[in-house]
C-alpha cells in the first residue's frame, strides 16, 4: 500500500502545504506573507488572517501539483509547534478538520525537528548518529540526531537566535525585515575582517547573540553620518562574520566531543551564503561529511513538515482529535507529544 500524506505549516508568516507519496515530495507549495515587511517583523495577528487567505488555495495547488485527490490521503500532518499560536490555530484546525471529514488519522509534526529531518528529503542524506546546527528566527540548537524520532540537545542559545542576530542588526543599519537574506547580499562584497564585533562568551555548547546587537549598536553610535551609506558591504560582511564565527566554534566543539564526523546544518539561517562556504570549508579542514538542504527546504516549507510525518507514520505516531498546538514546545518533551 502507498502511503500518501497531506502536510501544512503555518507556524510563522509562510502558509505552505506539500503532498509525500512513500516518502518522496510530490508537491511544496509556499505563500510568502509580504504584509509584514511595513512593520519591521512578523504581527501576530495579520499573520493568522493571511494564513486563513491562504490555507485553501495552497493545499489545494499542493494537491493538483501531486495529482493527488483528497479521497486517497492516508492522513494529514501540520505544525503543531514551536510557532505563533495565532498562525499554529490556522494550520491545526484545518488539518483536524479536514482530517474528520476524511475519516483519517492527524500527525502534529514538531517545526524544529522538521527542519532537521528535511535532509532526509533528498540524496546526499546524513547518516546516524550526525550533529545538526538548527539555526532559524527563533532558535538556535546544537542537536545529536540518533535516529528519525531520537534527538538529543547539545547546547542551545541562552538569548537571541542566530536569525534574530541577523535580523536586528540588519535593522540597525535600516535594512527592511526580515534583514538576513539581504545582509547576506550586501555581506558578499565586503570585507568581513573591515570591523571587529564582540564575540560571545558562553560556557559549554550554548550560544548568546544579545551581545553583539549591542555591539553593533554602540560601534555605530560612535560614527560619523553617512558612515552607514558608505561602509554598508564592509558592516554587513563583518555581523556576518561574527555570527559565524559564534556558530561555527560550538559546532566544532560539539563534534570533537562526540566524536562525531556527519555534521548538518538546517533551518533559515542555513540559506547564508557565508555559513554554506564555512561549513563546507570546516568540513574539509576538520574531515567531516557536510550536508546543507537545497534552499527551498531551509527557510519554512511543508515539505519538511511532510517528510517528518512519513517518520512519524511508519512510528505510528498519531495525535488524536483533542491535541492542541503548542507556541513553546521543547525539544525534549517531543516523544511525550
Ligand atoms: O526557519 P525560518 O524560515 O523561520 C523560523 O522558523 O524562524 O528562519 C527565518 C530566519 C530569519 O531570521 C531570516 O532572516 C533568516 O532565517 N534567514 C537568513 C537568510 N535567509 C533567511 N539569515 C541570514 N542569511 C540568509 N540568507
Ligand atoms: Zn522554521
Amino acid at each position: 500500500m502507498s502511503i500518501k500524506i497531506l502536510a501544512i505549516e503555518s507556524s510563522c508568516d509562510d502558509t505552505g502545504a506539500a503532498v509525500i507519496i512513500n516518502g518522496k515530495i510530490h508537491s511544496n507549495i509556499v505563500a510568502t506573507q509580504s504584509v509584514h515587511e511595513e512593520y519591521g517583523g512578523v504581527v501576530p495577528e495579520l499573520a493568522s488572517r493571511a494564513h486563513q487567505q491562504h490555507i485553501i488555495p495552497v493545499v489545494q495547488k499542493a494537491l493538483k501539483t501531486a495529482k493527488t485527490e483528497l479521497k486517497e490521503l492516508n492522513a494529514i500532518a501540520f505544525t503543531k509547534g514551536p510557532g505563533l499560536i495565532g498562525a499554529l490555530l490556522v494550520g491545526a484546525t484545518f488539518g483536524k478538520t479536514l482530517a474528520l471529514s476524511l475519516d483519517i488519522p492527524i500527525i502534529g509534526v514538531h517545526h524544529m525537528k522538521a527542519h532537521i529531518l528535511a535532509h532526509f528529503i533528498e540524496e546526499p542524506k546524513p547518516k546516524f548518529p550526525f550533529i545538526c546546527l538548527t539555526v532559524s528566527g527563533g532558535h538556535t540548537q546544537l542537536v545529536l540526531v540518533k535516529d528519525y524520532l531520537d534527538f538529543e540537545i547539545l547546547g542551545t542559545t541562552i538569548d537571541d537566535a542566530a536569525g534574530e542576530a541577523f535580523d536586528k542588526t540588519a535593522k540597525l543599519i535600516g535594512l527592511p525585515y526580515p534583514g538576513g537574506p539581504m545582509l547576506d547580499k550586501l555581506a558578499k562584497e565586503g570585507n568581513p575582517d573591515a570591523f571587529q564585533f564582540a564575540r560571545p562568551r558562553v560556557p559549554d555548547l550554548n550560544y548568546s547573540f544579545s551581545g553583539l546587537k549591542t555591539s553593533v549598536l554602540y560601534f555605530l553610535n560612535k560614527q560619523e553620518e553617512g558612515f552607514i551609506e558608505q561602509n554598508i558591504n564592509d558592516i554587513c560582511a563583518s555581523i556576518q562574520q561574527a555570527i559565524i564565527d559564534a556558530l561555527m566554534l560550538k559546532l566544532k566543539k560539539a563534534a570533537k566531543e562526540y566524536k562525531v564526523k556527519e555534521i548538518a546544518i538546517a533551518g533559515g539561517v542555513s540559506a547564508n551564503s557565508g555559513l554554506r562556504a564555512r561549513l563546507q570549508m570546516e568540513g574539509e579542514l576538520n574531515g567531516w561529511r557536510t550536508y546543507i538542504p537545497r534552499f527551498e527546504y531551509c527557510t519554512d516549507n511543508a515539505a519538511m513538515i511532510a517528510i517528518t510525518a512519513h517518520f512519524q507514520y511508519l512510528a505510528e505516531d498519531f495525535d488524536d482529535q483533542s491535541s492542541m498546538p503548542k507556541a513553546r514546545w521543547p525539544f525534549q518533551d517531543y516523544e511525550q507529544s
